[in-house]
């Protein structure tokens, strides 16, 4: 992995999460994340990546790293062309489902990482893009 050339992974059957997870997890710890992070990490994809799983069927996971001024850190895409998310603030607030679920996941991802932004249209799909900047030196 480097910075022109993400990893990907699809996501198309319940264990490509097993994959994501592994992927996301060996990245963080080559940069040099402390255990703590590279668990928040981790968790942030997971739930991130079983939404697609769930809500759009299918799609993937992109991991890169980026740096600003004098950090370095681990950037997330998690894309699909499911259904889309209506209301956004809605699927933000802990709690909100429209599955079986806790509702825990997005507004989870949000506090595990430092950055979140998500785009998504009715009918087009979702982005979801996730950042963690590494602590220290
Ligand atoms: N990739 C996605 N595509 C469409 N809808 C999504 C996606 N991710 C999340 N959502 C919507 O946002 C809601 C909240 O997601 P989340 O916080 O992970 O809770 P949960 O998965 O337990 O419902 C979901 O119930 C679903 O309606
Ligand atoms: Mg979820």
């Amino acid at each position: 992995m480097n910075d022109s050339f993400p990893e990907e992974v699809a996501l198309r059957t319940e264990t490509d999460i097993v994959v994501v997870r592994k992927s996301v997890r060996e990245a963080a710890i080559r940069l040099g994340f402390g255990i703590t992070d590279v668990t928040r990490i981790i968790t942030a994809a997971s739930e991130l990546a079983r939404n697609v799983f769930l809500y759009a069927g299918s799609g993937v996971v992109r991991c890169r790293v980026v740096s600003r001024s004098d950090q370095v850190g681990l950037e997330l895409i998690v894309e699909d062309h499911g259904p889309g998310i209506a209301d956004i603030d809605r699927a933000m607030q802990p709690g909100y489902t429209t599955g079986n679920g806790l509702g825990l996941g997005l507004p989870g991802a949000k506090r595990l990482m430092d950055e979140m932004e998500i785009e998504s249209e009715a009918g087009k799909g979702t982005k979801i893009t996730v950042k963690k900047w590494r602590k220290g030196t």
